[in-house]
């Protein structure tokens, strides 16, 4: 373990070393943010505290943090993750899977954003897992309007909460789909998106499904998994994260579905960092021309 004078040494030289990592991937965006200090929209505070996610995940080896940001970059260039986030409409059948809260009054450092997956609610997996690229779409936007929700100049609200709740899961025997669709999201969270979680909780999960846990967690990393919480009861959430949750939760908050934050009518203005509202400009100006 490195002391705190070597992690400020190593993330100095990690951010020194952004513009070449730019350049090798031909792309200048992580989670909104600039990297590159040569442009308009970076900010030396953000990109230290992103150099720092990186370094934390990749256990402070500054060549496997570099290869990782290089590779992310390199996926985000080529799968536009804030497209699928702020610009792709995506089919209505995922609205049901998927709820972001934010609770700004939380005084609880980093479990302000909460993102809800209710995988439970899949009727038939088959019609959300057998196409798989549509879901990650979906996935992944979902997972790029929680992150423009942090704000990595705040130390309490640079981590998200997940939560799984698999209530009403209707199938007992799992589905190979599912399966797939769920290995290929945890691929691909935890290869580009290092240290965004505070914690992670799964609740409602049936017993006769617990073995699914033992399962899933063999296809994540430990320092993930570390951050995993199986909650018997639903109602155990509000002892972990407070009154401000949804009172089927424990907590004495509206429903989930009261709470949700919805994107749309706040206006993606509200949400989006300047760059990445500058990029989605970008793009759209390019499709018009
Ligand atoms: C992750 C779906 C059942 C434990 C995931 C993911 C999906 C998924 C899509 C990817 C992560 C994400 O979207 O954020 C489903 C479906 C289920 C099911 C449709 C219906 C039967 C279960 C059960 C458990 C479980 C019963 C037992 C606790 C996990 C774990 C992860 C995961 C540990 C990894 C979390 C992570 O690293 O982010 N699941 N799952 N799943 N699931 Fe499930």
């Amino acid at each position: 373990m490195s002391t705190p004078e070597e992690q400020e040494k190593l993330v100095n030289q990690f951010v020194e070393q952004f513009p070449d990592i730019v350049e090798e991937a031909d792309y200048d965006e992580l989670w909104g943010n600039q990297l590159d200090p040569k442009g308009s929209y970076y900010k030396e505070s953000i990109a230290k505290k992103l150099a720092t996610k990186f370094l934390r995940a990749n256990r402070w080896d500054l060549e496997l943090a570099k290869e990782q940001l290089k590779n992310t970059l390199i996926w985000r260039k080529e799968f536009n993750p804030l497209s699928a986030g702020f610009r792709e409409k995506h089919d209505e059948k995922f609205d049901v899977l998927g709820v972001i809260t934010y609770h700004s009054e939380q005084t609880v450092p980093n479990i302000k954003l909460i993102n809800w997956n209710l995988y439970g609610n899949v009727k038939e997996p088959r019609t959300i897992f057998e196409d798989l690229p549509t879901f990650m779409r979906w996935r992944v936007g979902l997972m790029e309007q929680a992150l423009q929700m942090l704000n990595f100049e705040d130390d309490t609200n640079e981590y998200m909460v997940q939560i799984h709740d698999y209530k009403n899961v209707a199938f007992l025997k799992l589905d190979p789909s599912v399966k797939k669709g769920s290995k290929s999201v945890i691929e691909i969270f935890t290869s580009y998106y290092p240290e965004v979680m505070s914690r992670k909780y799964f609740v409602n999960v049936p017993l006769i499904l617990s073995w699914v846990y033992t399962l899933v967690k063999t296809f994540v990393p430990k320092e993930t998994s570390r951050k995993f919480q199986v909650l018997s009861n639903s109602k155990d959430v509000g002892s972990s994260l407070g009154d401000l949750v949804p009172t089927d939760y424990g907590g004495k908050g509206k429903k989930l579905e009261d709470q949700r934050f919805n994107f749309n009518k706040t206006g993606r203005e509200a949400v989006l960092s300047d760059y990445a509202a500058y990029l989605l400009q970008k793009q759209f100006t390019e499709e018009l021309d």
